[in-house]
C-alpha cells in the first residue's frame, strides 16, 4: 500500500519550519490514582516526535484517553500524567494544552501535547467541521496512531483528508511493514496461534487465517470449541457449542489445502476456575463431565514447541491457558519460550499476550510486537483500516 512517510518528508527537509500535527495513541493504562501502570504506547510514539523536532518542525502532539463524554471534561480524561511521562522520556518539559482548536502557539523546536482529543465535540462521529478545524491548525498531519488506525473519527481520518499534507509516521509504517511481512509474503511454514475465550469474538480472524497459514493453533476457549468439532468431551469448560460448526469447516478448510488444526491430545483440568485449585494433567479423550479445561498439557505444549522451531514465520495472539495462574500457565510459558528460541520472524499482538510477553521476560526475542490491540486483530481478520486507506488515497493525490 502506497502512503507518503513523514520520514521521507522530514529527510527532504520538508518539516523544517512546519507545523506539524501527530497524532499518536498514548491510550495508557492507569491505576485508580491517575498513575500510568504501563507506558509502551509512549514509549513507542517517542521516534515519531524526535523526528519532527530533529527535522525543525513546531509539534502538535494529541491522542484520546479512554472513552470520555465529548465536551464534559473531567479530571481522570485528562492527558497530564501523559504530558509528565512524555516530558521525562523526551528530557524536556510537555506542556499540555487544553481547549487548542482555536489555535495552538508552538515554535520550531517545540513540541506540546494537546489535550484529550476525545474531548472535542463530534471527535468520534468524524465530524468535517471538526477535522477541518484541526487540519487547519498544521502544514503536515502525521497518523502515527497505530493503536487507533481502525477507528475513523475526526483527528484519524477527517484530519487526513483535510490536512495540506497527511503522511504516516514511523510507528504506523512499520506496524504495517511488520504485518505484511507476516501475512503477504511470510516465510513458510507460517503458523498462527489464536487464543482467547470465546470463537464468536475471532471469528472472521479464523476463517481469514484458515487460508493463509499452514498451521492454525487455537487456545483459550477457543480450543475447548475446536475440541468439541473433534467429537473430544470437555467437561463444563467454557466452549460455544451453537459455533461447532463453524470451527468444523476452519478445520475442514485447513485440511483440505494440506494444513493443519493442531488439536490438544492432552490438557490441564482442575474441578473449579482458581489459582488453587488443584491441577491434573488428563488425556484429551479422558476429560470428565465436571472437568474445566484450563490449559494445554505438557504432550501438547512439546509438540505445538517443535512446530513452532521449524516454523518460518509466527502469528501469534492469546495465551493458551489460564497463564494469571501458576498451575495453568505451563502451556502458555512453553509457547512463548519456543517463539523465543524459533529463528522464525514473529509478531504478536493483544493486551494479554503483550502481558505474557512481559510475564516470561521474551521482548527481545519477538520479531515485533504492535501496540495494537483492536487495530491488530482487524489487519489479522484481512481488514484495510481506516488510517491506511485515508492515506493511501491522499498519496494518490
Ligand atoms: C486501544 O486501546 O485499543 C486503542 O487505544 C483504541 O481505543 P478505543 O477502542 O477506545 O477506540
Amino acid at each position: 500500500m502506497n502512503f507518503i512517510r513523514f520520514s521521507d518528508l522530514c529527510a527532504q527537509g520538508q518539516a523544517r519550519g512546519q507545523r506539524v500535527f501527530i497524532r499518536a495513541d498514548l491510550n495508557v493504562p492507569q491505576d485508580d490514582e491517575g498513575r500510568i501502570t504501563e507506558d509502551t504506547r509512549i514509549r513507542a510514539s517517542l521516534a515519531c516526535i524526535r523526528l519532527a523536532l530533529d527535522a525543525g518542525a513546531a509539534v502538535m502532539v494529541t491522542s484520546h484517553l479512554g472513552r470520555p463524554t465529548e465536551g464534559e471534561f473531567s479530571p481522570e480524561d485528562s492527558l497530564a500524567p501523559v504530558a509528565e511521562r512524555l516530558g521525562e522520556l523526551l528530557g524536556r518539559e510537555v506542556p499540555l494544552i487544553s481547549n487548542w482548536l482555536s489555535g495552538v502557539d508552538v515554535q520550531p523546536g517545540q513540541v506540546v501535547l494537546l489535550e484529550n482529543c476525545r474531548l472535542n465535540k463530534g471527535e468520534k462521529k468524524n465530524n468535517e467541521a471538526l477535522a477541518r478545524q484541526m487540519a487547519s491548525l498544521c502544514d503536515i498531519f502525521v497518523h502515527d496512531a497505530f493503536g487507533t488506525a481502525h477507528r475513523a473519527e475526526a483527528s484519524t481520518y477527517g484530519i487526513a483528508q483535510f490536512a495540506k499534507v497527511a503522511s504516516a509516521g514511523p510507528l504506523l509504517a512499520a506496524e504495517m511493514d511488520a504485518i505484511s511481512q507476516a501475512l503477504s509474503a511470510p516465510k513458510r511454514p507460517l503458523v498462527a496461534i489464536v487464543a482467547g475465550s470465546k470463537v464468536s469474538t475471532k471469528l472472521t480472524i479464523l476463517q481469514s487465517l484458515a487460508s493463509k497459514v499452514d498451521q492454525l493453533i487455537v487456545g483459550g476457549g477457543i480450543a475447548n470449541t475446536f475440541m468439541l468439532a473433534a467429537g473430544l468431551p470437555i467437561g463444563k469448560s467454557l466452549a460455544e457449542k451453537d459455533l461447532v460448526g463453524q470451527a468444523h469447516a476452519v478445520i475442514t478448510a485447513m485440511k483440505a489445502r494440506g494444513a493443519e488444526v493442531p488439536i490438544p491430545t492432552d490438557v490441564v483440568v482442575a474441578k473449579t476456575f482458581a489459582a488453587d485449585a488443584p491441577a491434573t494433567v488428563k488425556k484429551a479423550s479422558e476429560v470428565a463431565e465436571d472437568d474445566l479445561i484450563l490449559d494445554i498439557g505438557p504432550e501438547t505444549t512439546a509438540r505445538l514447541a517443535a512446530q513452532l522451531k521449524a516454523a518460518g514465520t509466527i502469528v501469534w495472539n492469546g495465551p493458551v491457558g489460564v497463564f494469571e495462574f501458576d498451575a495453568f500457565s505451563k502451556g502458555t510459558e512453553g509457547i512463548a519460550r519456543a517463539i523465543a528460541d524459533s529463528p522464525a520472524f514473529s509478531i504478536a499482538g493483544g493486551g494479554d499476550t503483550l502481558a505474557a510477553i512481559a510475564k516470561y521476560g521474551i521482548e527481545k526475542q519477538v520479531g515485533y510486537i504492535s501496540t495494537g490491540g483492536g487495530a491488530f486483530l482487524e489487519v489479522l481478520e484481512g481488514k484495510t483500516l481506516p488510517a491506511f486507506e485515508i492515506l493511501a488515497q491522499r498519496a494518490a493525490g
